[in-house]
């Protein structure tokens, strides 16, 4: 059984196709890569997928269960993790704050043990306190823990917001052109945070991304989207010959 299987989705915005017949395969552990010029309805697949907007037609099943329809928190808390295009972060809360938050759709103690302190919430503080500095570490960000996160460079706020996606153990991880607006040193760290949370963690990556060099070093399958609609699919190498992609895509971006 596929971690992740989109089957027909298609999703109209009041009269408009912004993705038509759209269907996908991720296997667990597998890095996905999906690309195509702007507009081209990327960003609304990841929103079908994690429940921001209900498809018009279509199934999504995660393990082979349905999806579609259910609340973002509730798709996240089945395993599906995501970054977004333009960053959430809060503006008074620290880097250590942020990543600790991100737990709390997880707890079990619900809202009065929030609000009396018992002693199981504070045994699960401690717990998230620890796993959430392990992921800064990893990340590379650590030193900053104690930050609000908006003083900090583009490059560090993009990895709390990976370690805050990372924090729910998700089987799939969703960015959505997390190197955006990166600086090259940043961009060559940030390509080894992707291998460092495939090794660690192993999770399947669907990976959003317009620069070339990442996407294809990165990922094993990439499908190209031109208005709404998969126009070539395979491996980077078939990606790249690709005529089709090269008219929609690759000639006409950037590439580095
Ligand atoms: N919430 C929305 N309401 C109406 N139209 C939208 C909405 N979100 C995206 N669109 C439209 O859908 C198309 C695809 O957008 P998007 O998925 O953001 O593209 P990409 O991420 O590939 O740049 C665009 O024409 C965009 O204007
Ligand atoms: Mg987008």
């Amino acid at each position: 059984m596929p971690l992740l299987q989109v089957k027909n989705m298609t999703h109209f915005f009041s009269g408009l196709r912004a993705v038509h017949n759209y269907n996908l395969v991720i296997e667990p552990g597998e890095i996905h890569g999906l690309i195509g010029p702007n507009g081209a309805g990327k960003t609304t697949i990841f929103n079908l997928i994690t429940g921001v907007y209900t498809p018009t037609e279509g199934e999504i099943l995660l393990e082979g269960k349905s999806i579609v329809g259910l609340q973002p928190h509730e798709i996240a808390s089945r395993g599906l993790g995501r970054t977004f295009q333009n960053m959430r972060l809060w503006r008074h809360m620290t880097v250590l704050e942020h990543v600790k938050m991100a737990h709390y759709s997880k707890l079990t103690y619900g809202l009065v043990g929030a609000f009396f302190g018992t002693a199981k919430r504070y045994r699960e503080e401690g717990e998230i306190e620890e796993h959430s500095m392990e992921l800064l570490e990893l990340l590379g960000v650590a030193q900053f823990a104690d930050q609000n996160v908006l003083n900090l460079p583009y490059g560090v706020q993009r990895k709390v917001e990976m370690a805050r996606a990372l924090a729910v153990k998700p089987k799939i991880l969703f960015l959505d052109e997390p190197t955006v607006g990166m600086t090259p040193e940043e961009l060559v760290g940030m390509m080894e945070v992707f291998r460092t949370i495939h090794k660690e963690f192993g999770p399947a990556i669907f990976l959003i991304e317009h620069r070339m060099k990442v996407v294809m070093e990165l990922c094993e399958q990439i499908q190209t989207l031109n208005f709404g609609e998969v126009i070539a699919e395979g491996t980077p190498e078939q990606i790249q010959r690709n005529p089709k992609v090269i008219e929609a895509y690759l000639g006409k971006e950037e590439v580095e």
